[in-house]
């Protein structure tokens, strides 16, 4: 549905050049939630801004819906982005309008005529749950009514993507929750693409069916959510389950069980220290619930060095586990 490929943008002012992206590929299939990740700076809202052309991107190729947008002008362009709704973190609501107002605005810049812009309002405000506050000023709502004010406005051009750029990060969890509920529920009833930037690990567990983390301009890496928590190494297994320190005693094998579904479910642990007769020691973990499937991780330390637990190491792996063993005190690490 989108397929950004070597995207790339340098900002460039005052005797210095900035690439805030760099070369980017992302590939978002059709009626997917798909979260962006990464620190301050990383480049995750030029990305984001470049794939509705607020900002023109210095190379590379961004495909909505089959169209090449770069390829675009004038009308086309003007379609084309009507076809991609966006909310912000700052809900940037006109004060002076009520919500109903706020909601015919984007109408009225359309030029849809104003006979089926009260409906088309109603029906926005349904949409989001907002019937009843038609009436009110931006002042008399909620933070959480505000970004479905958002949300509505964003939907008003039928747009069959949606951006989200922090929608939920001034929201309370409570309200984020319910504002999640509502982008997943607005996905399905009305078919939507969402690609959205988020610093909020629970918004990734909770709505995000594939991510990808940015860093300097970069993607680090990107896949389902799934994909990546069971990916040896991957960031955000690391950031969604967080296990203090490794700490190696020499002598050791500490290593990182992830496991979903089933394997939740089967006491690998008991059946290791069994099988092989040696003492199991837990060293953290968790289990959550990520997109409908339970996903787990687990530090445990094993006695002997690696090279000694070679067939434990295989027992768990054969009971369909990933695992990760991490380096002992004094060994090199390829980079
Ligand atoms: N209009 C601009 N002119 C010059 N530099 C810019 C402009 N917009 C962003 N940058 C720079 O580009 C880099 C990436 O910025 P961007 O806003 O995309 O980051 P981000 O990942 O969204 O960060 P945050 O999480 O803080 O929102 C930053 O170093 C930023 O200072
Ligand atoms: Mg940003």
């Amino acid at each position: 549905m989108i397929q950004i490929e070597k995207l790339r943008k340098t900002y460039r002012g005052r005797g210095r050049e900035l690439t805030a992206v760099d070369g980017v590929d992302l590939s978002v299939r059709e009626g997917e939630i798909f979260g962006v990740l990464g620190r301050s700076g990383a480049g995750k809202s030029t990305l984001l801004r470049c794939v509705n052309l607020l900002e023109r991107p210095d190379e590379g190729r961004i495909e909505v819906a089959g169209r090449d947008l770069l390829a675009l002008s004038g009308g086309e362009l003007r379609a084309a982005r009507q076809g991609i709704g966006m909310i912000h973190q700052h809900f940037g609501l006109l004060s002076s309008r009520t919500v109903a107002g706020n909601v015919a605005f984007p109408l009225e810049v359309m030029g849809v005529p104003r006979a089926e812009r009260a409906a088309r309002v109603d029906e926005l405000l349904d949409l989001v749950g907002l019937t009843e506050h038609a009436g009110a000023y931006p002042a008399q709502i909620s933070g959480g009514q505000k970004q479905r004010v958002g949300i509505a406005r964003a939907l008003a051009g039928r747009p069959k993507v949606l951006l989200s750029d922090e929608a939920t990060s001034a929201l309370d969890p409570e309200t984020t929750a319910s504002i999640l509920a509502l982008l997943r529920d607005l996905r399905d009833r009305l078919g939507l693409t969402v690609l959205l930037i988020t610093h909020e690990m629970d918004v990734v567990k909770r709505i995000c069916d594939s991510a990808a983390i940015m860093r300097d301009g970069r993607v680090v890496e990107s896949g389902t959510v799934r994909e990546l928590l069971l990916r040896p190494g991957s960031e955000l297994a690391r950031d969604l389950f967080p296990l203090p320190a490794a700490d190696v005693r020499p002598g050791t094998t500490v290593v990182d069980v992830t496991f979903e579904g089933d394997a939740a479910d089967r006491p690998f642990v008991s059946s290791l220290a069994r099988t092989y007769a040696i003492d199991v020691n837990i060293l953290g973990g968790a289990v959550e619930e990520v997109g409908g499937t339970r996903i787990g991780r687990l530090r445990i330390e094993l006695p002997g060095d690696p090279d000694l637990n070679a067939a434990q190491l295989a027992h768990l792996r054969e009971a369909g586990l990933t695992v990760e063993v991490h380096p002992s005190p004094g060994t090199e690490v390829a980079a």
